[in-house]
């Protein structure tokens, strides 16, 4: 059966885990770029907070038990898996360690509830709480590239219709009829050079100064 220093040592380990975490979720949050980035660095951003609240309650609880909190330089590091990739615009490395670093977390966790069973019922308690809420990190984590993936369908839709019906985006535009056939050419290669959404986006600009050419096109 387990002693009361067992869990300490358990606890200091999770409380290490935590910490690690935070600073690796916080490195990968500021340093991806590219608009794919943007919804991983948000789950970051607001899983930090709950880590660190993990963090405190466990370094709470190690006080309660009579233990003693590491300082940094008595911390362990393990998470090689979740540096920021040599690519800032990885974000699949970001999203496959962040769900590494949570199964790891939930892993540890059921570790402790089976140690503290039946001898700390106050900490089994603690943990099986911290367990839900890592279980729930990982599934909003899991579901962005669900996230990000069905956006790309809606802006493909969108291009599409651009495609498809040019003449509709050139009349939406207030472009007048016999310019259609050099814009419809116009559209095309600006799609192949630079994407659907973002001709769409130079055709409505050379209709707000129709005197010259936007920057894309030169
Ligand atoms: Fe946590
Ligand atoms: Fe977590």
């Amino acid at each position: 059966m387990a002693t009361n220093q067992d869990i300490i040592n358990e606890l200091r380990k999770s409380y290490a885990m935590e910490l690690e975490t935070v600073e690796n979720y916080l490195a990968n949050a500021i340093d991806l770029d590219g608009v794919r980035a943007e919804e991983i660095k948000k789950a970051l951003l607001s899983d930090i907070e709950e880590e660190l609240q993990h963090a405190r309650k466990l370094g709470n609880r190690i006080k309660v038990l009579e233990g003693r909190l590491p300082g940094s330089l008595d911390l362990e590091r393990t998470q090689r898996f979740l540096r920021p990739p040599k690519d800032s615009t990885d974000v699949i490395a970001v999203i496959k360690g962040a769900i590494r670093a949570e199964d790891e977390a939930i892993e540890q966790y059921k570790k402790l509830i089976k140690m503290c069973d039946p001898i700390d019922l106050v900490t089994q308690d603690l943990i099986l709480e911290i367990t839900a809420q890592e279980q729930a990190h990982r599934r909003q984590i899991y579901r962005v590239p669900l996230r990000v993936r069905t956006r790309r369908s809606q802006a493909a839709h969108r291009c599409s219709v651009t495609v498809t019906q040019p003449s509709w985006l050139f009349r939406q535009a207030g472009f007048p009829a016999c310019s259609w056939p050099i814009l419809s050419l116009l559209n095309e290669s600006l799609q192949r050079r630079t994407g659907s959404l973002t001709s769409r986006c130079s055709l409505l600009a050379m209709r707000a100064k129709p005197c010259g050419a936007p920057a894309d096109l030169r």
